[in-house]
């Protein structure tokens, strides 16, 4: 029995099931995954949030800043020489994730984002904003550092697998690939099969793909209550 059946059952869980019913609504993730249900949807989803500047209010949200600051705890003291940031978005968390790398390659699909993160990081040393849909393409060569954070829920699981499996090679030897996902409903109750319903890509869905990929070891996974964070390293190439 899934969340939404379980909160129509009637009978003595009845409260139980009313409040499985009530966060089940407050979730976003099921919202996300109807509104970018089709491929061309996904950019069209995304250019339309972005018409206001600034749409998840990353700029000013102590809760956006609190993740930014985690995310970078995640990466410790490592200094990292190329970097690729997928989603970048209007590059906020660029601008900080800068002061870790030598070179940044930022990336997203979105032609209102990439302009307005040109903007933000024109004149700063090291960095390259692209405009790429990673459905569809690789950025090329391999970084040092792969951050992703808030993408995968926005793809069907047959795209997030296919560019799962690629952006694993992005990951040079030895390199790095931090994820940043929010959680949701589905991750607190997950189904058994993991699959099927609108707001599958929970973070444990994603999180969890990751951390079975051979050629990766679980550096760090910390779980929050509102997201999870994950550090993933590369194998170094065998020797001789
Ligand atoms: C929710 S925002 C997150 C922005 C930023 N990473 C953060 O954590 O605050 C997701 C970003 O990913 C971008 N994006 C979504 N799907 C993408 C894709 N297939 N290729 C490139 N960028 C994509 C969107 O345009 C958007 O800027």
């Amino acid at each position: 029995m899934n969340s939404i059946q379980a909160a129509a059952a009637t009978g003595p869980g009845r409260p139980r099931a009313a409040a499985a019913l009530r966060r089940w609504v407050a979730d976003e993730t099921w919202v996300k995954r109807l509104l970018t249900a089709r491929r061309w949807m996904s950019r069209a989803y995304f250019e339309a949030r972005y018409l206001l500047p600034d749409p998840w209010r990353l700029a000013t949200s102590v809760y956006e800043h609190r993740r930014f600051q985690a995310s970078l705890d995640m990466l410790a003291a490592r200094r990292y020489g190329r970097a690729l940031e997928v989603g970048c978005g209007e590059g906020i968390f660029t601008a900080l994730l800068l002061g870790r790398c030598d070179h940044i390659v930022a990336l997203d699909f979105s032609r209102l984002a990439v302009r307005r993160a040109r903007r933000r990081l024109a004149g700063a040393p090291g960095v390259e904003v692209r405009s790429l849909d990673v459905r569809g393409a690789d950025p090329g060569g391999v970084y040092d550092l792969v951050f992703c954070a808030e993408l995968f829920y926005y793809m069907s699981r047959r795209e997030f697998e296919e560019v799962a499996a690629r952006m694993i090679r992005w990951v040079a030897p030895g390199g790095d690939l931090c994820l940043v996902h929010g959680t949701s409903v589905h991750d607190a109750a997950p189904r058994a099969d993991g699959a099927g319903a609108i707001g599958e890509m929970s973070a444990r869905v994603i999180h969890d793909r990751f951390c079975r990929a051979p050629d990766l070891a679980v550096i760090r996974d910390r779980r929050l209550p509102r997201y999870r964070l994950t550090l993933l390293r590369r194998q170094e190439a065998p020797r001789g």
